[in-house]
């Protein structure tokens, strides 16, 4: 029988490097595109897609990120008191179910892999979602609902893919590939940052995830690979032969927004698909190119 999906996690404790200084004192994730903080869209987006706990792998810094889904008495009361009703319906929109949002520490960021096993408690024996709120997916079905009919079709670990150019494959989790009917695509190896001569293929795993909990045994070994990191990659590679594994093809586009061109494209696209937004940016863009 296969696990309903409940369980999200969001690991956010990346120092944000690429970001930098606006990383310095605020977390990446909280970085809006267009008015809303990327930790928000991952958040719809999960529960999107039926995820109902969750639980964000922090640490130093990222407090905001915490307080962002409380409710804001004092701004709250006073925006009553001015019957600002459209600003309070906004407000309504971060609130989250009482309990459903646990965290943990992540005390030293020892890579992507490190931060899910510091969810293990939360995860326990079941199947969870991994989102990764800095990669932002502009689709019509939110790309976790998607995977998550692939994990009802297929009953196991499931990861979004996209093709990437080849001469960029020693930037992202790479697959081999087996049997491919186009949308859900076997996977029989995976290879963190390859160099494109070593690459099995340009097909790149981006940021959501659905893993069964075994992969935390692996974690624990705390393996060293690519750039010195405890990977994801690495942990989820010992899976593959004992549980089904596949890639799927989401429809939708993503946006890097760990990287200062992606970011800024995505401000672009996502004010253009917005109706009180698209004739303003438009006539903008038309000055500048
Ligand atoms: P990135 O590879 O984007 O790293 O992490 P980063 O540190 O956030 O950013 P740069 O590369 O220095 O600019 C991908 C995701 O994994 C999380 C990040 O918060 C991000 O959501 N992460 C990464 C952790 O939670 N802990 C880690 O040790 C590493």
């Amino acid at each position: 029988m296969i696990k309903k999906l409940r369980k999200g996690v969001l690991p956010v404790a990346g120092l944000g490097t690429r970001f930098l200084p606006a990383t310095k004192a605020t977390a990446k994730e909280m970085l809006p595109v267009v008015d809303k903080p990327l930790i928000q869209y991952a958040i719809e987006e999960a529960r999107a897609a039926g995820i109902e706990q969750f639980c964000m792998v922090t640490g130093r810094g990222k407090t905001a990120l915490v307080e962002y889904f409380d409710v804001a008495y004092e701004l709250e009361h006073t925006l009553r008191e001015r019957d600002k009703t459209e600003a309070l319906a906004i407000l309504a929109t971060t609130h989250s179910e009482p309990g459903s949002i646990t965290t943990v520490r992540q005390q030293v960021p020892l890579g992507l892999g490190h931060a899910i096993w510091c969810a293990r408690a939360f995860i326990g024996d079941d199947p969870f979602a991994i989102l990764l709120p800095d990669d932002l997916i502009l689709a019509d079905q939110p790309c976790l609902a998607q995977l998550v009919e692939g994990y009802y079709e297929t009953g196991g670990n499931i990861v979004a893919v996209t093709e990437v150019p080849r001469e960029q494959t020693n930037r992202y989790g790479i697959l081999k590939v087996g049997h491919d009917d186009g949308r859900l695509i076997e996977v029989t190896g995976l290879v963190e940052k390859p160099e494109p001569k070593d690459a099995p293929s340009n097909l790149s795993i981006i940021g959501r995830y659905i893993l069964m909990p075994e992969v935390i045994k692996y974690l624990a070994l705390m393996d060293r690979g690519a750039g010195g990191e405890v990977q994801l990659t690495d942990a989820m590679a010992k899976l593959i032969g004992q549980q089904p594994f596949h890639g799927m093809r989401y429809k939708g586009r993503r946006f890097d927004c760990g990287d200062k061109i992606g970011y800024l494209e995505a401000q672009v696209a996502f004010a253009l698909k917005r109706s009180d937004l698209a004739d303003a940016v438009r006539a903008i863009l038309k000055n500048y190119v």
